[in-house]
């Protein structure tokens, strides 16, 4: 049978990207089969090359004003669209051609404190603001808007006092490294086309 591919978007370091292509490399189901970045600086491209897993960089032209993308995509029999720290919008091409098939992660406990500039330190700095008492980590199929698809999965965790930015960074990297390689792979179980 033909292994399940999977496409990462991701705009940044990737650490994410990296446990997701690590769990992946001796799968005998699925495999990264590419990783897409809108920053040619982005530290994920390095991270695809240490796992010799192709990468390919785009621009907003081509992101936003031509169908390469999702061309590139459906030519490369990609079942699954990961984005893990990609921080433009889907367009509406992508989301047609790969219906209920692109997923995200955010670092809180959605639909809170989610949206357009909801995003790295600024969610966290808005979580301590409201004092609030718990965080977490969504999973979540994207739409057309900003964190607002279906909800895959959630894990939670405490926020004790003393806890500053760089603590709830580091409990919701944990449960993110933790969570999203399984909930891809729990997705691609079920997903039929696989
Ligand atoms: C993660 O916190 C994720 O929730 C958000 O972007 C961050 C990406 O981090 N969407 P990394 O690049 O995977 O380290």
């Amino acid at each position: 049978m033909l292994k399940k591919r999977i496409a990462i978007f991701a705009s940044g370091s990737g650490s994410n990207a990296q446990k997701i292509m690590e769990h992946f490399k001796k799968h005998p189901d699925a495999e990264v089969a590419i990783v897409l970045s809108n920053n040619p600086n982005a530290y994920v491209l390095q991270r695809a090359d240490n796992f010799e897993i192709p990468s390919h960089v785009f621009d907003r032209f081509e992101f936003y004003h031509t169908d390469d993308i999702a061309d590139l995509l459906k030519k490369m029999e990609i079942d699954l669209i990961v984005l893990a720290g990609f921080l433009w919008l889907i367009p509406d091409n992508l989301l047609k051609t790969f219906p209920n098939k692109i997923i995200n992660i955010h670092p809180a406990l959605l639909p809170k404190y989610g949206g357009k500039g909801m995003y790295g330190d600024k969610v966290h700095i808005a979580i301590l603001e409201n004092g609030e008492t718990e965080s977490g980590i969504t999973i979540h199929f994207v739409n057309e808007n900003f964190d607002e698809g279906e909800i895959i999965h959630q894990a939670r965790f405490r926020i004790e006092k003393g806890d500053d930015i760089e603590m709830l960074k580091f409990k919701g990297q944990q449960l993110e490294h933790l969570h999203y390689p399984r909930i891809i792979e729990n997705l691609l179980k079920k997903m039929k086309s696989l």
